[in-house]
């Protein structure tokens, strides 16, 4: 049974990857973004020029209504609930020291990391519970365990992933709903331009596997954790880094 899935800000970067990986699995594909129509359609293409179905909708996914908008548009046109998500969105990441970081910045970040999944969770399991199965994947990053300093905003809000991952599986998991977090390394995608392999170096260092990280280590694991063969996983902090954080 072909299932669909909702990609949070896969107009580019790790959603991308992800989008791509959960096509080439089986899955109808909801690309969305918000401000890169092209991109979007150009992911949407790639999909369907590999023989899978997809659909780019725009929608600031850290607005209500339009959480509400995105939901029917796509339970519309593909006559189904979806009962997989991967919460990945997030916007400009400027570091500040605490001097300077403000309250409203603090939020910025958490608009992504914690309101936007719970607007999407609340709209969409319904759908989940009636198919009793779904799979609810949280993109949180390394930094919650390195806790780069100049970056509390970000590691904060990304920190939070952790416990609301937790207590979401504790209280889905009854329904099949599995919920998961995947927590990336430094990762180059198109917003970190060009990342020579000196300027790598010192990240590389630290790394037991010695290598960046690649957009499809990123969509490997969470195309996993969203297969039926991931039944049995919920409530999980996955690192994948190469090694450089060891466990929350
Ligand atoms: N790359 C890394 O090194 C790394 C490391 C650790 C964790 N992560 C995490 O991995 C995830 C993906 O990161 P990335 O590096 O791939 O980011 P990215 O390349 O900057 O992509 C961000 C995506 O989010 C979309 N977006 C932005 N605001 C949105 C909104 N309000 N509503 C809907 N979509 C929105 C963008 O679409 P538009 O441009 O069209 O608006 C874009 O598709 C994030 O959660 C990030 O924190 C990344």
């Amino acid at each position: 049974m072909s299932k669909i899935a909702l990609v949070t800000g896969s107009s580019k970067g790790l959603g991308k990857a992800i989008a791509l990986k959960l096509a080439e699995q089986g899955s109808k594909v909801i690309v969305n973004f918000n401000r890169d129509a092209e991109k979007a359609q150009s992911v949407r293409d790639e999909i369907e020029n590999l023989g899978g179905e997809a659909m780019a909708i725009q929608a600031d996914i850290t607005q209500e209504d339009e959480v509400k908008r995105l939901a029917n548009e796509a339970e519309t046109l593909f006559q189904e609930p979806i009962t997989i998500v991967v919460n990945n969105a997030t916007g400009p990441q400027p570091e500040f020291s605490l001097e300077d970081v403000t309250w409203e910045d603090y939020l910025d970040q958490l608009h992504f990391s914690v309101k936007a999944p719970l607007l999407l969770t609340k709209e969409l399991m319904g759908g989940m519970k009636r198919k009793e199965w779904g799979r609810i994947v949280n993109i949180g990053s390394e930094v919650v365990e390195l806790g780069n300093p100049h970056f509390s905003n970000y590691v904060t809000a990304k920190s939070s992933v952790i416990g609301m991952t937790r207590s979401w599986s504790n209280e889905l998991g009854e329904y099949g709903i599995t919920v998961n977090a995947v927590h990336p390394g430094f990762i180059p995608v198109e917003r970190h331009g060009e990342v020579t392999e000196e300027s790598a170096k010192a990240y590389v260092q630290q790394v037991p596997l010695k290598r960046l990280g690649k957009p499809g280590d990123i969509a490997n694991t969470v195309g996993f954790l969203c297969s039926d063969e991931a039944e049995f996983i919920t409530g999980q902090n996955i690192n994948v880094n190469g090694g450089n954080t060891f466990g929350v």
